[in-house]
């Protein structure tokens, strides 16, 4: 800024020689002088400079700030945009939360309508297999399930008299499951499957060191069913001292533990079953008159299945579509002459025995129509039994068991033993094994 023009850009700037003047602190006279005049031009030329910097600087800023202001109304833009993605976001959720609540009532309301429909449905199912499980049409059985609907809403102790295989138990549970006691367990003891030095322990509890061996103290069947049922099954077979305790516990309604003094008070309904003829059983001494009489309050006598011919057929269907299912086989044709074969049998152990037959034919058939390969002999050996003694009777159990053991190599239980064939619980087998005392040769 050699060429520098200081009247001319002092006229300019006005402003800028005033503040030299200010700077220099001199007056008119002095700063026209010639030596003022060089430090003003040389001031001058510095403020100038100094100037263009400082609007260079300005412009700098001018542009930082523009590209920050532009950077700000990006980000701006961007949380904006965030932002209503968020709000969208969170106003979906409401909406699906909103919905999910409604889809949950609706759910919980076809659950409610579930369980009516459901129960309805049992309703069905049990008046079409009369109590959940006990198939027949028969004049014999309709009697049996009266007897069933007028006893099971009461306390009473009901007595079940029949064969083996006969229903006796399904008939315990039927009555059991229509009483008010339904909610509670129905809690089965087999008196013949116990073995007789336990049944006391297993029936009445004990407290711990009540005899040698009770290491801990067991609560008996009869508090077990506190509130509910005992099925006492094959009460035939109950030891005579045991049957004065029963006696008693029914007499009173409550019991000891073994090895305790305390009295226990039990609220519980009996319901006793046997095959034995109990008037029989009370002659020669082996059941108590007293618990008879005391069990004998309603006594349900099941009819054997060869006295209720036709309900074979509804029986065998109900089979065939049972183990069809366990087993997992199409079986669904059965040829008019098994069906005359099955009825025209005496089936000494009932629907039992019927069951193990069908299971039987069901894993033996091939294709789809049901085979029985047992051989019936049905000349007239209901009539036979019919005109024996109970002594021929057991004798005759005797020789029957002995030959079933034979036959499967003296094996009581699984699908080759000796209780399948004969239609019996493998613990009863068992028990009758020792009661007619048959041992292996
Ligand atoms: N009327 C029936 N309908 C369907 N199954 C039956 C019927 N009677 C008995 N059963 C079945 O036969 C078998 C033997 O019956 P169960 O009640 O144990 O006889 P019991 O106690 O008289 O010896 C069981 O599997 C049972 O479910
Ligand atoms: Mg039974």
């Amino acid at each position: 800024m050699d060429t520098f023009d200081i009247d001319n850009n002092l006229a300019a700037e006005p402003q800028l020689r005033r503040q030299a003047k200010e700077r220099m602190s001199v007056n008119e006279a002095e700063f026209h002088s010639p030596r003022t005049e060089e430090a003003t031009k040389r001031l001058v030329h510095e403020l100038e400079v100094h100037k263009i910097e400082l609007e260079m600087q300005n412009e700098e800023l001018g542009r930082s700030h523009d590209l920050l202001e532009l950077k700000i109304s990006e980000r701006t833009r961007e949380l904006t945009r965030a932002n209503l993605q968020l709000t969208q976001e969170i106003d979906e959720r409401k909406k699906a939360e909103k919905s999910l609540l409604v889809a949950f009532a609706e759910i919980k309301r076809l659950n409610d309508r579930l369980q009516i429909e459901n129960i309805y449905l049992q309703q069905d199912v049990a008046r079409e297999y009369n109590f959940g499980e006990i198939i027949g049409q028969s004049s014999a059985l309709a009697a049996v399930f009266l007897q069933i609907e007028q006893v099971a809403p009461m306390n009473a102790t009901v007595l079940l008299l029949g064969e083996t295989g006969t229903g006796k138990g399904a008939v315990a549970r039927a009555i059991h499951s229509s009483s008010v006691r339904k909610s509670r367990p129905m809690i089965t003891v087999n008196c013949a499957a116990l073995p007789t030095n336990l049944i006391e322990s297993e029936l009445f509890g004990r407290e711990k060191g009540a005899f040698t061996g009770a290491h801990e103290r067991q609560i008996g069947r009869f508090e077990l069913a506190d509130g509910g049922t005992i099925f006492l099954d094959e009460i035939g077979e109950l030891p005579l001292e045991l049957q004065s305790k029963l006696h008693r516990f029914i007499q009173d309604g409550e019991l000891e533990r073994l090895g305790s003094p305390r009295t226990i008070k039990i609220d519980v309904r009996i319901i006793a079953a046997t095959n034995r003829d109990l008037k029989e059983e009370i002659r020669t001494g082996r059941f108590r008159e007293d618990l008879y009489y005391r069990l004998n309050v309603f006594p349900i006598t099941m009819p054997p299945l060869r006295q209720r011919k036709e309900d074979i057929p509804l029986l065998v269907d109900h089979f065939v579509a049972k183990f069809n299912k366990k087993i997992g086989k199409k079986i669904d044709s059965i040829s008019k002459d098994t069906v005359n074969s099955l009825q025209g049998y005496h089936w000494p152990g009932n629907v039992r025995e019927l069951e193990s037959v069908i299971e039987r034919a069901i894993i033996t058939s091939q294709g789809s129509a049901l085979q029985v390969l047992d051989r019936f002999d049905t000349a007239g050996r209901a009539e036979d039994l019919a005109g024996h003694d109970v002594k021929a009777l057991a004798l005759m159990e005797h020789d029957h068991i002995l030959q079933a053991l034979r036959k499967t190599g003296w094996r009581i239980s699984g699908c080759n033993g000796a209780a399948l064939l004969l239609g019996l619980n493998p613990s009863t087998l068992r028990a009758r094994i020792k009661r007619l005392g048959i041992a292996r040769p």
